[in-house]
C-alpha cells in the first residue's frame, strides 16, 4: 500500500511535516508513505487546467493515480485551510466527482500551537473533501494541540501520549484504507 502525505505548511521546521515523518515510522511493514511537494504547484487557473496541465500538476495527478490513500497533515491558518493545501485540492478535484480525490481513502492529522490543535482547519478540510467524494477516516480527529512542545530538538516526537494515539490511529487507518480499497476494487469488478 502507497499512502500520499501532504503537508499543509511549507515551513521547513514544520510540526506537521515532523508528524507526518513521525507516522511514516508507525507504519506497518508493506505500507509507505510518499511525500507530495504542495510548494511546487502553481495558483490553480481554470485556463492551465486544460487536457495538458503544468509539469507539476501532472506530477502530482500520477501520484495520486498511483497511491492507494491520502494522509493529510496540516496546520489550521487564520481557523482555516492553509491556501497551499486548499490550492493542491483545487487542482487534484477536477472532473467534479470523479477526479482522483473522488472515493479515495484520506486520514487527517493537525498539528498546531495553539490549544486547539487544528479542530477548526480539520472541520473545514472536511467540508471540502467532501466535495471531491473523498473517503475520509470515520474516526475522532487526531490533533496535535501546543505542538512546540511534542518534538525534540531533532524533531522527534517526544511525546508518549501523542505517540500512542498516533500509532492507534494509524494501525485503525491502514486497516480501514485496505478495507476501501479493496470494496472500491470489487464494485469495479461487477460492473
Ligand atoms: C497560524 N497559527 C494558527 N494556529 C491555530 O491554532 N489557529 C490559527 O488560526 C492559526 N492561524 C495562523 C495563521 C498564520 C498565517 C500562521 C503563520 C500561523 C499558528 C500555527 O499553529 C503555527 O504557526 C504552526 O506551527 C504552523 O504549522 P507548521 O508550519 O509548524 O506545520
Amino acid at each position: 500500500m502507497i499512502i500520499l502525505g501532504i503537508c499543509g505548511s511549507l515551513r521547513k521546521d514544520s510540526f506537521n511535516l515532523k508528524l507526518l515523518r513521525a507516522a511514516e515510522n508507525f507504519l506497518p511493514e508493506g505500507v509507505g508513505l510518499e511525500p507530495l511537494n504542495c510548494g511546487e504547484l502553481p495558483l490553480y487557473n481554470e485556463d492551465l487546467d486544460g487536457a495538458a496541465k503544468p509539469e507539476p500538476v501532472e506530477r502530482m495527478m500520477e501520484a495520486l493515480r498511483t497511491c492507494d490513500a491520502l494522509l493529510f497533515a496540516t496546520p489550521e491558518y487564520n481557523h482555516s485551510i492553509p491556501g497551499v493545501l486548499k490550492n493542491a485540492i483545487d487542482w487534484a478535484s477536477r472532473p467534479a466527482y470523479e477526479s482522483l480525490l473522488a472515493r479515495k481513502p484520506a486520514g487527517i492529522l493537525s498539528a498546531s500551537k495553539s490549544f486547539v490543535g487544528g479542530a477548526r482547519v480539520q472541520a473545514h478540510l472536511h467540508q471540502v473533501l467532501d466535495s471531491t467524494l473523498t473517503s475520509i477516516y470515520p474516526e475522532p480527529e487526531f490533533l496535535v494541540p501546543q505542538a512546540a512542545d511534542k518534538f525534540d530538538a531533532h524533531g522527534n516526537l517526544k511525546d508518549p501520549d501523542t505517540t500512542r494515539r498516533l500509532q492507534k490511529f494509524l494501525y485503525g487507518f491502514v486497516i480501514w484504507a485496505g478495507r476501501m480499497r479493496s470494496s472500491a476494487s470489487n464494485r469495479l469488478k461487477n460492473m
